[in-house]
């Protein structure tokens, strides 16, 4: 089979196609013939040596959307034939740009007939990321103000729908007017470019000077203390990346603010939320956004498009 592998750590043209045995899954294991896999921004950081702990060479990817081939002995929920997607897949599952895949079957869900491969492929692991958010870290209530940072990213555009959907008010920022627009049209009440020198006081208006009871982080170095500034009494701020930087004169007891990690990598039960991503699409409550498609042969040009950024939703790798 094919699959797009790094043999070293570096920039986006150590990414090359290969030739490989097609894997055997193991007995809790579902083998994917994978139709559609999305490129994810820590896809990047991996391959360039960021973060250690990759075997090499290594098969990027960490979600999929496919049909599939074969299954272990004890797997009893999935049949060859069956459509599916997974999500939140570790380095250490093995990548999924590849054409077959082996997953471990409680990473995987069935794939509606009205949700395309695409459309799984880009919404599995950042509608997991964003489910785990909202609904498992910040217990988000309707009509809470929510901030989104980054509303047009991957994650960002699931969770300013998901927020949507569950009845928060949902504010969200984006690196142009036109983004912003975009991310009004995902069901965000307000949106605002995140370089603005006036960001916290136009959020501030946003809520009616109430503040805001919960904000989803990616760039809590960039962001925490504005984060502090606009959060309202009892907010709680949940980041998926970055670190606390030194914040002097803080709120953080004042307004009794919860401040709070998260890593999908972390659960390893991903079905059961995988199942409500499903049934959210099915709905027509959560709808990915496609921003470009590639090839195998073209992951390095997607590589250097998620860096960039600058685009609504997702970039998705076709084997
Ligand atoms: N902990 C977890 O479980 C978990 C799960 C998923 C993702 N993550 C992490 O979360 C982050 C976002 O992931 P993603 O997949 O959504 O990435 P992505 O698709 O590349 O989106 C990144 C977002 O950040 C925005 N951005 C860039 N510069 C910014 C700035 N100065 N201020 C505010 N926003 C800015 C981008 O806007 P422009 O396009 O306008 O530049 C874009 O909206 C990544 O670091 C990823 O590794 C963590």
């Amino acid at each position: 089979m094919r699959v797009v592998r790094y043999h070293e750590h570096g920039g986006p043209d150590v990414l090359q196609v290969d030739e490989m045995d097609r894997p055997t899954p193991a007995s809790d294991e579902v083998l994917v013939e994978v139709r559609a896999a999305s490129v994810n921004a820590v896809d990047a950081r991996f391959r360039s040596g960021e973060y250690g702990n990759v075997s090499l060479p290594a098969i990027p990817g960490g979600d999929a959307a496919g049909v599939v081939a074969e299954v272990g002995e004890r797997v009893e929920d999935f049949t060859a034939g069956d459509r599916v997607f997974a999500g939140g897949l570790g380095h250490g599952d093995g990548g999924t740009f590849a054409e077959y895949a082996t997953i471990p079957e409680m990473k995987v869900a069935h794939l509606p007939e009205s949700v395309s491969f695409e459309d799984g492929a880009a919404l599995s692991n950042v509608g997991v990321t964003a489910w785990m958010a909202f609904v498992e870290n910040a217990g988000l209530r309707p009509t809470e103000y929510c901030l989104v940072h980054g509303g047009n990213g991957g994650v960002g555009h699931a969770a300013v729908q998901l927020g949507t959907a569950m009845g928060a008010n949902v504010l969200a920022t984006a690196g142009s007017a036109e983004l912003c627009e975009r991310v009004r049209d995902l069901g965000a009440a307000a949106a605002f470019d995140y370089d603005s020198e006036t960001l916290a006081e136009e959020i501030q208006e946003a809520t009616d000077n109430e503040g805001v009871d919960v904000i989803l982080d990616h760039r809590l170095d960039d962001y925490l203390g504005l984060d502090l500034t606009v959060a309202a009494q009892n907010g709680r701020v949940v980041t998926i990346t970055g670190g606390i930087p030194a914040v002097t004169d803080t709120p953080l007891q004042a307004k009794e603010l919860t401040i709070r990690g998260m890593a999908i990598a972390n659960t390893s039960e991903r079905q059961p939320i995988l199942r409500r991503v499903a049934r959210l699409m099915e709905r027509g409550d959560l709808t990915a956004v496609v921003a470009e498609t590639y090839d195998f042969e073209e992951t390095g040009e997607a590589h250097r498009a998620v860096t960039g950024g600058g685009y609504v939703g997702k970039l998705i790798i076709h084997p």
